[in-house]
């Protein structure tokens, strides 16, 4: 009997760990301005244009340009009208998203899914 007891207390235990465990959350987008630290990852805004289009490139699927989409449709609107993808070219609009990103507080994924979108879209 006493064994039972003990062993359902150790399940609720466990069950009430997994529960508990963090969620993590990537955020790379704060700066450090720790000089000492030696390895910081740079985020992708700040990263200089040809890297980002390198990353945007790299990541662009049919998936991701249709989820960069609906991101884009949900945050962007928020403030202000939604601006026509092809208002800009890719180059105005990666510097437009620095800002953005910020106002929408993107993660660091949803800002390169937006950015798969817009360059699919943006004007040549
Ligand atoms: C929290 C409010 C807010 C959100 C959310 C927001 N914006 Fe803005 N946006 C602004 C404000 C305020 C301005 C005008 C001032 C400025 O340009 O910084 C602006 C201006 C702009 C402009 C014109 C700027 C220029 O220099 O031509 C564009 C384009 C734009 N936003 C795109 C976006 C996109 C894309 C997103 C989603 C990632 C977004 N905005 C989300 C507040 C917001």
């Amino acid at each position: 009997m006493n064994k039972l007891i003990y062993s359902l207390i150790a399940f609720v235990g466990i069950l009430a760990m997994a529960n508990c465990s963090p969620k993590t959350v990537k955020n790379t987008t704060s700066e450090n301005k720790n000089t000492e630290t030696v390895s910081v990852e740079i985020s992708f805004g700040s990263k200089p244009f040809e890297e980002q289009m390198d990353i945007v490139r790299s990541i662009t699927t049919e998936e991701n340009t249709t989820d960069g989409r609906q991101i884009y449709q949900t945050s962007c609107g928020k403030c202000h009208e939604l601006f026509q993808p092809d208002s800009r070219n890719i180059a105005s609009w990666m510097k437009v998203m620095k800002r953005m990103s910020k106002e929408a507080k993107l993660s660091e994924q949803q800002y390169k899914l937006v950015s798969v979108y817009l360059n699919s879209q943006a004007k040549s």
